[in-house]
């Protein structure tokens, strides 16, 4: 059975009796729904640290008013087992009123890094992410941190968050699992009609049909226009951006002049996908 805690003093008991033991922790945070992809990183942490903690936390302060945030999946015995045998030596789960008990006034904001791509169409999203970040390093301080490259705006703003308040935590990146025909591995996934489930694995072609082309050396903006058309023209009803930025900084580039990814967002029925690649 996996241990399960659910408040602040119970998951530091066990990650400092671990400690004490000299014993390598990895925190994987998560909201839950766990597919394949989560595991990835529960499998990847299981072979960088001695003991696997997990997170399961549908963080209210990451959604928008309008957004799923009653909707999101909360399979917590599925999510169990899973974990279980993806190696996971833990499961933290608290509370909301646990994570921002009343009173609670703080919020970590990572500026430029949080500012276009998907901070421009989620207002506040990166803000929360970076809050209940910060709190769960600090609650459990592992000493390394996993998060996967599917959400690669979210891992930078994370990177830079705990660099910039000296959180001592080695972040690191894991490359994204997908389904055969090519689409990230998503809870969101789930929000898919069949019929839109077809249609869904062209953002990922899109992604690098679009690269071939930027590695022949192709402007940016022609590039990126015709992808922005194939996606429109396959079926999905809105693109919120396809860019290219550097890899590190996500400064916009009109070419690929240096290490870059192209990172996509567009409206699929009721679901809202996110893609990227290193371009
Ligand atoms: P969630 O969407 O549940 O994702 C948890 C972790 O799994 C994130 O690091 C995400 O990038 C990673 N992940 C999701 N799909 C993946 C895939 N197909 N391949 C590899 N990794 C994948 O991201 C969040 O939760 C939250 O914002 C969180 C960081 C937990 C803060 O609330």
């Amino acid at each position: 059975m996996l241990p399960i805690f659910r408040s602040v003093p119970s998951v530091r008991t066990q990650t400092a009796d671990w400690r004490a033991a000299g014993l390598r922790i990895a925190l994987v945070p998560t909201m839950g729904a766990l597919h394949d992809g989560h595991l990835s990183l529960v499998r990847m942490a299981r072979t960088k640290a001695d003991r696997v903690l997990t997170s399961i936390f549908v963080n209210p302060t990451q959604f928008g008013p309008t957004e799923d945030f009653a909707a999101y999946p909360r399979q917590e015995e599925a999510d169990c087992a899973k974990l279980a045998t993806a190696g996971a030596d833990g499961l933290y789960a608290p509370t909301v009123a646990e994570i921002y008990p009343s009173g609670f006034a703080t919020t970590v904001t990572v500026a430029g890094l949080s500012e276009g791509l998907c901070g421009d169409f989620r207002p506040g999203h990166f803000a929360g992410v970076a809050t209940v970040v910060a709190k769960l390093l600090l609650q459990t301080a592992p000493d390394i941190a996993l998060f996967g490259e599917k959400d690669f705006q979210q891992l930078q703003v994370i990177r830079r968050m705990a660099h910039d308040l000296d959180i001592p935590v080695a972040v690191e990146g894991v490359v994204t699992v997908r389904e055969a025909d090519g689409l990230a591995m998503s809870s969101r996934n789930a929000y898919l009609s069949p019929a839109e489930r077809d249609i869904a694995p062209v953002l990922f072609r899109v992604l690098c049909d679009c690269s071939a082309r930027l590695q022949q050396g192709k402007p940016a903006a022609e590039v990126l226009e015709s992808g922005i058309a194939a996606i429109l023209a396959a079926g999905f009803s809105s693109v919120d951006y396809l860019e290219l930025r550097a890899a590190d900084d996500l400064r916009p580039l009109d070419r690929l002049t240096r290490p870059a990814r192209l990172l996509v967002a567009a409206r699929l029925g009721k679901a809202r996908l996110i893609d990227n690649i290193a371009a």
